[in-house]
């Protein structure tokens, strides 16, 4: 039985002046929405803390996605703040017993957990801790910055994954539209990060819809 779609609007690409508005206006179609924290040091972009999340009044589910070198040390203010799926970068944090206590510590705080690759790391990089986590974020962009061009080369990965995971949900972020969200689905990718395709679209419920379909 293949998972159900989720999709996750990034606002990264809302009018951050109105985020509230932002976020109430695409509530009823998404299944959640992800916050890129990034630290101009991990990626060149810096965007949102903690503080962001705490002032959103939503009962969304608040995915952060922590584009950040030293997720640890970060952890406890996104739980606080009302995280409650939080994704690191295996590229950030090498070490096993490094992830396997970033992993129980996530646990702990009453997150579920995610590890993210880039377009360059191979699935094998994530061969330890793969078995522990809940979702493996597989970016199409390398990340830092909306709007940029899907790496279809990645969709070899989200195929390995699948294969060997049926059941662990496999997470899309980057030039994800209508278009490649269906070359997604088609290697097995069940949730779908979008940004510039969701926010910059006229039509935002739609545009959400045909993720789904
Ligand atoms: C990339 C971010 C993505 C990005 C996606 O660094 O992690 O969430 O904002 O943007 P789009 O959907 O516009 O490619």
């Amino acid at each position: 039985m293949p998972l159900p779609i989720k999709i996750f609007p990034s606002i990264l690409s809302a009018d951050l002046a109105h985020l509230q508005e932002e976020v109430d206006a695409i509530a009823p179609y998404v299944d959640g929405i992800q916050v890129d924290v990034m630290d101009g040091h991990f990626v060149k972009n810096l965007t949102f803390g903690a503080p962001v999340i705490k002032c959103l009044k939503t009962n969304l589910l608040i995915d952060a996605h922590l584009m950040v070198t030293n997720p640890a040390d970060r952890l406890e203010e996104f739980l606080a703040a009302g995280a409650k799926h939080i994704t690191f970068h295996a590229e950030a944090v090498k070490d096993t017993k490094d992830r396997q206590n970033l992993i129980a510590a996530i646990r702990k705080g009453g997150a579920t957990v995610g590890i993210a690759m880039n377009p360059d790391t191979p699935v094998t990089a994530i061969d330890d801790v793969i078995g522990e986590v809940d979702l493996v974020l597989v970016m199409s962009v390398f990340p830092g910055f909306s709007n940029q061009k899907f790496i279809a080369d990645v969709l070899e990965k989200v195929r390995t994954i699948r294969s060997r995971f049926p059941d662990l949900s496999i997470q899309m972020d980057g030039g994800v539209d209508a278009e490649t969200a269906k070359l997604c689905r088609a290697a097995g990718a069940d949730n779908f990060v979008s940004a510039s395709y969701i926010f910059k679209a006229k039509d935002r419920k739609a545009a959400i819809a045909s993720l789904r379909i």
